[in-house]
């Protein structure tokens, strides 16, 4: 991979939403994320919610949310703009993401992934996810997600920047 400026990542905030929205649609296109359903999920994203930004703008971020057991936390969904991809960018902020939940004291990172997207799958098993075996299929006939899951380690600990899983983090402020 050649190297490329690191992105500055941040908690969301709602002016943010808009070019969230568009780099949403660049990176998912009639799949992703429209303006009022990133409206909806703002307020209960609850502090959760990572920005990745350079000079230009904001080309990628993560949503998260604590599951219904509290131990649990889903990274709902996540995307970098295709001018920004294959930079490292998606790895830095999967890495933040896991250490914005474990701050958030979460002993577990899951997600659903469509079995067919091989970039994502590659991203997440980097990081140590597993294939659990559970499958969904709440978006309908032939739109079924695989469930993978990050059991995360009790020595990473907390940081404002440092290891998760032996990876390093890049600081992210508090929010
Ligand atoms: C998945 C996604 C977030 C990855 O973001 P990214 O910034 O391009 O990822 P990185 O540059 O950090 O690369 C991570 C790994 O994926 C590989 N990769 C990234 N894009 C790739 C491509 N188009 N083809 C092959 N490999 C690719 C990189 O080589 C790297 O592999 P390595 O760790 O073995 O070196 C991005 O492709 C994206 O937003 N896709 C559309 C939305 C999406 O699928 N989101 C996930 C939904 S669950």
């Amino acid at each position: 991979m050649d190297s490329f400026d690191p992105p500055r990542l941040r908690g969301v905030k709602k002016r943010d939403l808009s070019a969230i929205a568009e780099l949403e649609a660049a990176a998912f296109g009639s799949n992703s994320l429209t303006r009022s359903a990133l409206d909806v999920i703002f307020d209960p994203s609850g502090g959760l919610w990572l920005l990745a930004e350079d000079d230009e703008g904001a080309w990628g971020h993560s949503v998260n949310a604590r599951g219904e057991d509290p131990a649990i936390g889903w990274i709902v969904g996540m995307a970098i703009h295709p001018e920004r991809q294959r930079r490292g960018w998606g790895q830095l902020l999967l890495r933040a993401t896991i250490q914005r939940l474990q701050d958030h004291d979460m002993e577990v990172v899951r997600l659903l992934v469509k079995p067919a997207n091989k970039i994502a799958r590659h991203l997440y098993e980097t990081a140590g996810f597993l294939d659990t075996g559970e499958r969904m299929d709440h978006f309908g006939p032939g739109e079924d997600r695989m469930v993978m899951s990050l059991l995360l380690s009790s020595q990473s600990g907390r940081s404002g920047g440092g290891h998760v899983n032996g990876a390093m983090v890049p600081q992210v402020p508090a929010s």
